[in-house]
């Protein structure tokens, strides 16, 4: 319906500037307050190597075929070949694939359908017909993250885990660096659909991470279990305190009648969801507030870190964000479906907990550490190999985390039980380490046969700061 009205407005603007003399139509510059019309470029035929590629593929693959068949990209013919055509001389060619040209049981496996292709399509790819999308997510947290691990994390800097460690459990969150050996995706770095894998095109991200291929569906990005793959566990249990809150609730037993499938950008609250799931309040557009790619938006504190502080004063990342205007656009999305003083309180509880938690935990903790290396009780060359060091980690970065998570996000077994609770044994347990060593005088038990920590300390390139030219 929407749509319809859409075109049928465009068709009478196109009708009434055809309709004027030249001199008019030279002002056909878009209002400052009208919305931009967005632009796709979509080739109507398909060249016959791209039907060599689907014709061959929906035998060899099935499930991919029937995956890209059901897209939106397969009704604007959008096809294989336009997402992994490659030059001859791009480093990530699939050179093995040329030999599917010299097949004589395929009648498509003929060298007059020969084509370069690459397995990687990366957010440089994607750009070419969406270039809003991939430049708000080139500058968010989620295509960044390599930078900020290797600058804040001491089981990288202090080379606390094996390569493999990190390859199976960290990458494939946070992405890997692709490497090709041989002509071929290696081992190590290949498959990671990580929100920051740094591409061999210097691209960052994998698309994938939320809109699984071949479907790249708007509707399952849009459902928290697409963030929910990432962001669970001890140390970040956003879809676990979603899932207790009302909101969850309200998804579960309401969620089978969302309108999930509403076209990109229109997805209403209270018209086509009755509550609101990670997307509508991080990414989706809400009111007169824009969707964005990028996820550092919206945010007012950095709720993951030692020690919370504004996005903008992150050093590590420094947003260029103001957090009060975000703060507002965080609000007025909730004010879409709650009045003004509730949705003010709830942000007053949360900058109380965010007080409380610097104040009263983390900092006299932080306090309490530095005097221990100072007076050479604890052993500074490395983290993770004491005692109090694991503890104070997991202060801020487990119980911590869950208490200013569960507040934000209107979760209160994890503000609590999950979050406060559990930080005041945590508290005192290192409180109690680190005074016993002041008295005795007797430095902290080191672990001696620490397991596995045996992780590459050098910085990858392409994750360093580019040099200023
Ligand atoms: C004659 C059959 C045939 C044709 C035509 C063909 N492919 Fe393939 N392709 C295959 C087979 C078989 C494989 C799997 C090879 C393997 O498992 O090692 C493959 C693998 C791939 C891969 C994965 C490569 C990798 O390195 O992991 C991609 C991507 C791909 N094809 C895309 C395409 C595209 C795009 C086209 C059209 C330009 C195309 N294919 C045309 C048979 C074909
Ligand atoms: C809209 C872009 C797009 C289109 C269209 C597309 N692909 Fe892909 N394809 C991707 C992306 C993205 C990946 C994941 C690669 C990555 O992580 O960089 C991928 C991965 C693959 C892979 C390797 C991964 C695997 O699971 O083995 C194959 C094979 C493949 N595509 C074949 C095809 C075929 C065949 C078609 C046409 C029927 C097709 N693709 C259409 C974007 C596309
Ligand atoms: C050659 C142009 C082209 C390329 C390359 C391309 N797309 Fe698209 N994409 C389109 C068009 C056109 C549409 C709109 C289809 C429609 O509205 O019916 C679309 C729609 C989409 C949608 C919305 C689907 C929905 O459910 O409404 C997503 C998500 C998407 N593309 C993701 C991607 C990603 C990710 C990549 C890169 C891996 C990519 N596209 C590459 C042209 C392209
Ligand atoms: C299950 C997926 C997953 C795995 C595995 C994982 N992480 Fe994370 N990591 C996340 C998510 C999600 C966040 C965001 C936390 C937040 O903002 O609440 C995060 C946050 C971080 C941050 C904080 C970034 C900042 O902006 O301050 C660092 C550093 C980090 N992870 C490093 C690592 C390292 C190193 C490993 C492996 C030893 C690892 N992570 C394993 C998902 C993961
Ligand atoms: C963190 C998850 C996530 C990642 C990663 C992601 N998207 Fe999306 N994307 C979404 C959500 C959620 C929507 C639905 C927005 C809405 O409700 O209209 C969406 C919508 C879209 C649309 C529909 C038009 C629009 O802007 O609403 C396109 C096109 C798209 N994404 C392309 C991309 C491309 C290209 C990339 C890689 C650079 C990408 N997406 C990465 C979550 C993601
Ligand atoms: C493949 C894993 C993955 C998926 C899927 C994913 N994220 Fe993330 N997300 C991360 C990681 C890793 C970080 C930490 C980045 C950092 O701070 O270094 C993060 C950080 C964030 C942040 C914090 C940004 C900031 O500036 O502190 C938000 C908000 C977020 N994600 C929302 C979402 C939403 C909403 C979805 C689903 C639509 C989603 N993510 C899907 C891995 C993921
Ligand atoms: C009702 C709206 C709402 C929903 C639903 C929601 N969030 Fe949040 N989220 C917030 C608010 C508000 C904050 C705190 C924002 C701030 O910094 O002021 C937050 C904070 C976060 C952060 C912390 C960013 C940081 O500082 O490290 C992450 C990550 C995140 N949300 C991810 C998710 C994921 C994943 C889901 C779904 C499982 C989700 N959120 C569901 C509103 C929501
Ligand atoms: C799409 C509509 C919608 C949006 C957007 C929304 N909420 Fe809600 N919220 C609801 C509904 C419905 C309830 C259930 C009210 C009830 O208990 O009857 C609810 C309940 C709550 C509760 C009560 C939790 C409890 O356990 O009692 C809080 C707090 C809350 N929302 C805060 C927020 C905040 C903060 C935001 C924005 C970051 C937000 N909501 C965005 C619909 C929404």
């Amino acid at each position: 319906m929407k749509r319809v009205l859409i075109l049928s407005v465009l068709m009478c603007t196109l009708f009434f500037l055809y309709s004027f003399p030249s001199g008019v139509v030279a002002q056909n510059q878009p209002a400052p307050n009208q919305a931009k019309v967005k632009e796709f470029r979509i080739e109507r035929s398909i060249p016959k190597e791209g039907i060599a590629c689907i014709e061959c593929h929906k035998k060899e693959n099935p499930g991919i075929f029937t995956d890209w068949a059901h897209s939106r990209h397969a009704s604007a013919n959008i096809t294989c070949i336009d997402c992994h055509r490659a030059e001859e001389f791009d480093p990530d060619v699939s050179k093995a694939h040329f030999k599917q040209y010299e097949r004589s049981d395929q009648p498509y496996g003929k060298p007059e359908y020969k084509v370069p292709i690459s397995a990687i399509v990366t957010p440089k790819d994607c750009s070419r017909c969406h270039p809003d999308e991939v430049k708000q997510y080139s500058r968010s947290k989620h295509a960044n993250t390599l930078q900020i691990v290797w600058k804040v994390d001491p089981w990288m800097n202090k080379g606390m885990n094996s390569d493999n460690e990190r390859t199976t459990g960290c990458y494939h969150c946070h992405g890997s660096i692709v490497k090709i050996k041989d002509g071929k995706l290696t081992a190590d770095t290949w498959p990671s659909v990580g929100v920051g894998r740094i591409n061999p095109d210097g691209s960052k991200g994998s698309c994938t991470s939320c809109h699984t291929r071949h479907r790249f569906s708007v509707a399952e990005a849009r459902k928290p279990e697409a963030c929910g793959q990432c962001h669970l566990g001890p140390d970040h249990p956003q879809i676990e305190i979603f899932t207790e809150s009302k909101h969850g609730d309200i998804y579960a037993s309401y969620g089978k009648d969302y309108n999930w499938n509403a076209a990109p950008g229109t997805w209403t609250p209270g018209v086509d969801y009755r509550g609101p799931v990670c997307a509508s309040c991080h990414i989706s557009g809400s009111g007169t507030v824009l969707t964005t790619h990028d996820v550092t938006e919206r945010l007012s504190w950095e709720l993951q870190a030692p020690l919370t502080v504004h996005p903008e004063n992150f050093k590590p990342f420094p947003a260029k964000t103001n957090w009060k205007v975000e703060r507002q656009k965080m609000e007025s999305i909730c004010m879409q479906c709650h009045s003004k003083l509730w949705v003010t309180n709830h942000f007053a509880q949360l900058d109380k907990t965010v007080q409380e938690y610097n104040d009263v935990y983390f900092k006299p903790a932080k306090k309490m550490l530095t005097q221990m290396y100072e007076k050479g009780l604890l052993d500074k060359s490395r983290f993770f190999d004491e005692e109090p060091e694991f503890l104070f980690y997991e202060l801020w970065h487990h119980e911590g985390r869950r208490n200013r998570m569960g507040v934000a996000m209107a979760g209160p077994d994890y503000a609590w039980w999950h979050g406060a609770y559990d930080m005041k044994p945590k508290f005192n347990h290192f409180m109690k380490e680190c005074l016993e060593a002041i008295k005795t005088g007797k430095p902290i038990y080191k672990y001696t046969f620490y397991p596995n920590a045996t992780g590459d300390t050098t910085k990858p390139k392409q994750v360093l700061p580019q040099p200023a030219k």
